[in-house]
């Protein structure tokens, strides 16, 4: 996905900040770079395919002069190929404004019919051309840039985050939003402005968030906001907990490992903070906002979310109705506008996700409340659209997560999960307060069993199994209950970064159809931890080797059963039959990546896909 990085600065050069901010964007995935600047000469614009060192090289050969203000962008090709000319930054046919743009302008060829009719001419296939030329014309009949801008996004259907800069005006930004993020960084020598806030980490941790149709006007010593109609907005800044350390690689060779071992501290962080020893009970901060009577009020729960944090939103699900008794349902969030217009009644919608800004997420959540429902956000980035729009909140804490296969996000989610169910079995007086004390015990005890999870001798056996599994095409995922969701997030871990063919399945399933897959060539990676379904997953484990099929088993330590019955045993510590999910999903992901390790692939910028999902 595109990623935008811009700053207007006291007189300092500003070119290299503004690459290293593009750089800490890699991760997003990207088909070419650029970067342009304004001096008293006007503008000047460097673009080139490929990575960020194609751009880097271009910028040696040919540089840019010094300057003060700077813009730049990573695209993610939608309208016309990945090809040097269709980079962006884009500038108008007369090199007055020049723009870097993420989302789609849906209605650009019409807006290029019309331009082209008043003579304005098209080198590029993409549609933020179109909007450069746009601004400039009606920069012609207006000099303030501010609104020329405005003008022109009154006439624009469709997406952006979008900075401007034009060539007589070297101390101005001009950036917008409308369903794609934009934050603005405030610093002691400049202004900034980026897609994703660890762009600007090593500049700033305060920030101006915009919302939608917003608008700012930045220059070295100011910032000042807009609503759609141009009246000037007030709004206070965000202090951001993130450091830029969080954002780096930090020695591990791949952020998603780095993620991983992240995991104990994760839990820490969502946690420990928040529990409530003498009630045994969870104290989350003000933005929860949710009382013991309105706890009480629900009757239902209806969980939404996309990918890994749908596995995890499944989890809530299950957690929350064993420990609050509370029915509940959880949906793809993707497919909630097609489900039957139920009323609301007295449910709540828990929408979780990472990033915050997942565009099916955000769709649904919207239409939750516009059907007059109340939304519980679980989410890892303050100030992102999820944050500030949900009507109730819960951060996870879980520091910035690069790596595009989410791994502690999932972890920080499940264990937030844990915490509500914990809050709502207290409100609701399922749980007393010697039971609440006891689960927020057994979620404390975990952080010292989870080491068990990262010994060597763990991770030897899981590099054994990774190797024999990069031979394999194809291969399913089994659990129950609580490990059925686990199953699930390991056969996505898989496919996403080593390509491999997986499926996640519940174990009753198997006989249903999958089995009929299993041979000498197709494993089966199977949960049989201890708890309510360890019998029959082992039952299930001798149905796949009486078909010659190959068993990796995720077990408890020192579980004999499965290690006579399975070809590789991925061991964990026994914990909890309800946390067990987050000590099962380590080796999982260790297991994808040792996979994909092996069989040398991109591991933090898999192939076609995007950290941030922003289209529906
Ligand atoms: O930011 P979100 O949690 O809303 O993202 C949802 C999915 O796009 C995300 O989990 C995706 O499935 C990851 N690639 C999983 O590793």
């Amino acid at each position: 996905m595109c990623g935008i990085v811009a700053a207007v600065t006291t007189g300092t050069d500003v070119r290299a900040v503004v690459l290293q901010g593009l750089k800490t964007l890699e991760y997003r995935g990207y088909d070419s770079a650029g970067m342009a600047v304004c001096t008293e000469q006007g503008l000047d614009v460097r673009r080139k395919m490929g990575k960020i060192a194609n751009l880097e090289e271009e910028l040696d050969k040919n540089q840019l002069p010094e300057s003060a203000t700077a813009i730049a962008h990573t695209r993610w090709a939608t309208h016309g190929a990945p090809a040097d000319r269709n980079a962006h930054p884009h500038v108008d046919d007369q090199q007055q404004v020049v723009v870097v743009h993420n989302g789609i302008i849906e209605n650009y060829l019409d807006l290029r019919a019309e331009l082209a009719e008043l003579g304005h001419e098209f080198h590029t296939d993409t549609d933020t051309e179109v909007l450069a030329n746009l601004i400039a014309h009606y920069r012609k009949s207006s000099a303030d840039l501010h609104q020329a801008v405005r003008s022109a996004l009154h006439k624009v259907e469709g997406a952006y985050g979008l900075v401007v800069m034009a060539a007589d005006d070297p101390n101005t930004l001009i950036v917008a939003r409308l369903d794609s993020p934009l934050v603005v960084g405030i610093g002691e020598h400049g202004r900034y402005a980026a897609s994703d806030m660890p762009a600007l980490l090593h500049l700033t941790r305060d920030f101006l968030v915009l919302d939608n149709r917003e608008t700012a006007v930045l220059t070295p010593h100011s910032h000042a906001l807009y609503d759609v109609h141009g009246q000037v907005l007030e709004r206070d800044l965000m202090h951001c907990d993130w450091t830029p350390e969080q954002a780096e690689r930090g020695g591990y060779p791949h952020f998603m490992l780095k993620e991983i071992h992240e995991q104990p501290d994760v839990l820490a962080r969502t946690a420990f903070d928040r529990f409530h020893d003498l009630a045994g009970d969870v104290d989350f901060e003000p933005e929860f906002g949710l009382d013991d009577r309105t706890l009480q009020s629900f009757e239902r729960l209806r969980f939404m979310a996309m990918g890994t944090s749908f596995h995890a939103a499944q989890l809530g699900q299950k957690m929350i109705g064993e420990l609050a008794s509370l029915p509940g349902e959880t949906l793809n969030a993707s497919e909630f506008l097609y489900s039957p217009r139920l009323p609301e009644g007295q449910a709540l919608t828990v929408v979780v996700s990472q990033s915050g800004e997942t565009a099916d997420t955000l769709r649904a959540m919207r239409e939750v409340q516009k059907r007059g429902g109340r939304v519980l956000g679980i989410c890892n980035v303050q100030g992102s659209t999820l944050a500030r729009e949900a009507d109730h909140l819960i951060l996870t804490h879980c520091g910035p997560e690069v790596g595009v296969a989410s791994t502690k996000a999932f972890f920080g989610q499940v264990t937030a999960l844990y915490l509500l169910a914990i809050r709502f079995g207290r409100a609701r007086g399922v749980l007393n307060a010697e039971q609440g004390r006891q689960f927020l015990q057994d979620l404390r005890a975990l952080r010292h069993k989870l080491e068990y999870c990262f010994r060597e001798e763990t991770l030897a056996t899981i590099q054994q199994a990774a190797q024999y599994l990069s031979g394999v095409r194809s291969c399913l995922f089994l659990g129950r209950s609580f490990q059925h969701p686990v199953a699930l997030e390991g056969a996505l871990k898989l496919k996403e970064i080593s390509y491999i063919h997986a499926e996640g399945y519940p174990a009753g399933e198997m006989k249903h159809g999958p089995i009929a897959l299993i041979d000498a060539d197709f494993p089966v990676i199977a949960i049989a931890t201890p708890g309510t379904t360890y019998e029959k997953m082992l039952s299930n484990i001798q149905e796949v080797r009486a078909r010659d099929g190959k068993v990796v088993a995720v077990a408890a330590m020192g579980d004999d059963k499965v290690a006579a019955a399975a070809d590789y045993v991925l061991s964990v510590p026994a914990v909890p039959e309800l946390l067990a999910p987050l000590v099962t999903v380590v080796p999982l992901q260790l297991l994808s990546y040792e996979v994909a390790l092996a069989l040398g692939k991109d591991i933090d910028q898999p192939r076609n896909l995007a950290k941030s999902v922003t289209v529906e």
